[in-house]
């Protein structure tokens, strides 16, 4: 039974009647928290797919019609219109910056860049063959250490101190991912430079040889700027919700970001750019034309990686930027890329075929990021680092939402246990 403010769960002569939450674009929920406590009952929702975990007023997502929008704005405006630092400053803080925020938010970025010479040693005595994602999780919860009054777990403290652990952490990344980059590759450690954006000075932290000015090529850098952009939020996704977990227990931000690292390294999640490029390999490779793959995906066999999304049942919104991206990045390199016609044919196939169509089953964020990602040069094992370093900013923001609510709660899901029933301890000898 239905009406504006309630719902009313009967079963056999008991009832529950939960009020009803409606969100600002009209979403509705059923408010169950009082529901274990008056009935006995706990609801069951592996995956969480039906599960609101949270209030939150960073990200609006409408998988039906493909929506997206940071602190109300579309994504194709703040794509189009705005940049990777402006928008994270949008997204952490709720308001687009004054000139004056922006220039100050930027500088900090510049000036935190450094890393203490003691965690290079450590991030040295990674193997050479270690996955990125590893280093880039140990490095940010090791970071913490060489700031403890930002990682007091003394909640306040670390609030107080919010905004300065804030860039330290949006340029941290972006320097550990470039420095693991040049030991693994036997190259002295770069700095920023002052005048460049965050992604030139990235390219140029990656790419750049001793005593080279190597000119970053304006496309490119615009290219990853997007990237990072259409990466920053997108609600309470796997990572986003473990960084909210860990930090409900009243773990600081180093410590919450760094088990993100590991949420989104899975081929599920962040991990998909790079199974989407290893996927459209091994097509290549098998001089398949798609057709082959899609009948294993299609028979439980394998899945078509870059494909599909728990939210949403349209198109991406941030798969079709990225594809007009991605489209240019060849034109201004005027390169070419064996895996970007089998990723068209794929996309072409998958969307004229039931099986996908009668799913939902359209391209997502990952399948195009992979193909520009490479297009710039950046190794495979190393696209879902690109994931973390624009995904940042929203991890500190749902951090930040999560830690200033009044009242918050400690994240503690419960669960239907199936194991043993109530049996006793047999000593050694007597087990058969
Ligand atoms: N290829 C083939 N079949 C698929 C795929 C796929 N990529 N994705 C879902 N299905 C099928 C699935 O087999 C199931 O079929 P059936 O109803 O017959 O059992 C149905 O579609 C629903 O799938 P599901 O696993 O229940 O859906 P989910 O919402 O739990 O999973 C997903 C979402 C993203 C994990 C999944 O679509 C997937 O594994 N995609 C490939 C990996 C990928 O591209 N991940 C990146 C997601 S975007 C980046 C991010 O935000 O993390």
């Amino acid at each position: 039974m239905v009406n504006k403010s309630e719902i009313k769960v009967t079963f056999g002569n008991r009832g529950y009647i939960a009020p009803v939450i409606v969100g600002t674009e009209g979403e509705h929920a059923v408010d169950i928290r009082k529901l274990r406590a008056e009935t006995g009952f706990i609801t069951y929702d592996e995956g969480y797919g039906n599960t609101g975990s949270c209030e939150s007023a960073i990200t609006f997502i409408d998988g039906e019609k493909g929506i997206l929008r940071y602190r109300g704005y579309p994504i194709e405006e703040l794509a189009e219109r705005s940049n990777f630092i402006e928008s994270a400053y949008l997204v952490i803080y709720g308001e687009l910056p004054t000139a004056r925020q922006l220039e100050d938010f930027r500088n900090s970025i510049l000036m935190n860049a450094g890393i203490h010479e003691a965690l290079r040693t450590m991030v040295a005595g990674f193997p050479m063959t270690a996955h990125p994602m590893a280093g880039l999780s140990a490095m940010l919860n090791a970071l913490g250490c060489y700031y403890p009054e930002l990682s007091s777990n003394n909640r306040k403290q670390d609030l107080e101190n919010f905004d300065r652990t804030t860039t330290v952490l949006i340029s941290k990344v972006r320097a550990l991912a470039a420095m693991g980059y040049r030991y693994r590759n036997g190259l002295p450690v770069t700095y920023p430079k002052r005048g460049y954006s965050y992604c030139e000075n990235f390219l140029h932290m990656m790419f750049s040889y001793p005593g080279e000015d190597s000119p970053i090529h304006p496309d490119v850098a615009k290219a990853l700027d997007t990237l990072l952009l259409l990466h920053i939020d997108h609600e309470q996704n796997c990572s986003t919700s473990t960084v909210r977990m860990v930090g409900s227990g009243g773990a600081n931000l180093f410590a919450s970001v760094s088990a993100g690292v590991c949420a989104l390294w899975g081929p599920m999640h962040g991990g998909a750019n790079q199974a989407v490029i290893e996927m459209l390999s091994e097509i290549n490779a098998g001089g398949d034309d798609g057709s082959k793959f899609v009948q294993r995906a299609k028979s439980g066999e394998v899945r078509l990686m870059g494909f599909g999304h728990r939210v949403y049942k349209n198109y991406d919104p941030r798969a079709k930027i990225l594809h007009k991206q991605c489209m240019k990045i060849f034109d201004a390199l005027g390169t070419d890329d064996p895996l970007l016609k089998i990723a068209h044919r794929l996309e072409d196939i998958a969307l004229n075929d039931e099986y996908f169509k009668s799913r939902n089953l359209y391209p997502n964020v990952d399948f195009y990021s992979g193909i520009i990602l490479r297009a710039l040069g950046i190794p495979v094992n190393m696209f879902p680092v690109i994931f973390a370093m624009g995904r940042m900013p929203g991890w500190i923001a749902q951090w930040k939402e999560m830690a200033e609510r009044p009242g918050g709660k400690i994240y503690r899901p419960r669960q239907v246990y199936i194991g043993e029933n109530e049996r006793h301890f047999i000593p050694l000898m007597e087990r058969v």
